[in-house]
């Protein structure tokens, strides 16, 4: 398998009152050709601004100020905005984490659909119609022709996403990232939209990055994933690996803040928050919130280890540390 995203070192700046602060520092992550990755961490610690700049899409002042984004081989650094336009959408499509949002409200959901086709395909209105009708068969919306001239706010939030994520699909991309697809939606809505992304990735080989703060929907879903804390990836392993040893202290926290199957005792939330970027704490940024925490983790920021060729982990003391 090749790395169709390939993201190096990714450094995303902020101009403050207080100088440059950085959302997100040096983040390296690869999504293989069909593959089913996941980049999960609490609010806050950058994963939609990762997906923004895998994009290209950084709203200013926010700008990438290190680092490179490889997509399908080619550096999205060194595109010009007519080529980036033909990659977005086109070939790396994304779903933004507010469904209703992302939808326009005084538009059909079919004229969106033929529209996002449209900017993409040479297709006449009536082609366009037949194709997005297909689309929304596709994601499994029964009726699509009463869902093509719905306006958003007839639909469900379910509905909603399954309609973006037809538009998302409609010039069938390479490579989905999906941004919170299922926050907004109740657990059987957030099983069948996981299903659904499952059944594309088969039938399409559609490779998908999906992005969450749910642990939960990183086992049910992904084949590789990324654990994230503010602005740093902590941790990444095949998610089998990950749930089977969980090495950072917070991977390990997020693990006891979801109910698992089998699992004893209470649920315990990770005491006190993520830092804002202006305001990290000298070294790791995890050790005032850390239950392993001592002096030398102020010291520097600790460099992420291979404890298997899979496995990565950015804390020198958790693996002598007892898994619980
Ligand atoms: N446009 C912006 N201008 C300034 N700061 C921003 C902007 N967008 C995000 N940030 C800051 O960057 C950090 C990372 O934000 P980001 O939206 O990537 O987090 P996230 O991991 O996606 O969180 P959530 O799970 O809540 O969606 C946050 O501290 C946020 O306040
Ligand atoms: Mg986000």
């Amino acid at each position: 398998m090749t790395d169709i995203l390939d993201i190096r070192g990714l450094t995303i700046s902020l101009p403050s009152e207080k100088g440059e602060v950085r959302p997100v520092e040096s983040l390296s992550l690869a999504v293989r050709d069909g593959e089913a990755v996941a980049l999960v961490g609490e609010s806050g610690c950058g994963k939609s601004l990762t997906a923004l700049a895998a994009l290209r899409l950084l709203p200013p002042p926010l700008k990438m100020s290190g680092g490179s984004v490889w997509f399908e081989g080619r550096d999205m650094g060194k595109l010009g905005e007519k080529e980036l336009c033909g990659i977005r959408g086109a070939r790396m499509a994304m779903v933004f984490q507010e469904p209703v949002a992302a939808l326009n409200p005084v538009m059909t959901v079919g004229f969106q659909i033929a529209e996002a086709l449209r900017a993409h395909k040479q297709l006449s209105w009536r082609e366009a119609r037949a194709r997005s009708m297909e689309l929304l068969a596709e994601v499994r919306l029964p009726d699509p022709s009463r869902i093509m001239d719905s306006y958003p706010h007839q639909l469900s939030g379910g509905m909603c996403q399954r309609a973006l994520l037809a538009m998302a699909l409609s010039c069938r991309p390479s490579l989905l990232i999906a941004d919170e697809p299922t926050t907004a939606l109740d657990v059987t809505v957030q099983a069948q939209l996981l299903d659904l992304l499952d059944h594309l990735r088969e039938a399409f080989g559609l490779a998908v990055l999906l992005i969450t703060h749910d642990l939960s929907v990183v086992a049910r879903f992904a084949q590789r994933a990324y654990v994230m804390y503010s602005g740093r990836i902590v941790e990444e392993a095949p998610v089998r690996e990950l749930f089977k040893r969980p090495l950072h202290p917070y991977t390990r926290g997020l693990m006891q803040s979801v109910p698992r199957r089998g699992a004893k005792g209470r649920l315990k939330a990770i005491p006190g928050a993520v830092p804002p970027p202006g305001m990290r704490p000298p070294g790791c940024a995890f050790g005032p919130r850390c239950a392993l925490f001592r002096a030398e983790c102020q010291a520097s920021v600790p460099d992420l280890l291979a404890v298997e060729p899979l496995h990565l982990v950015r804390c020198p003391f958790s693996m002598a540390a007892p898994i619980p």
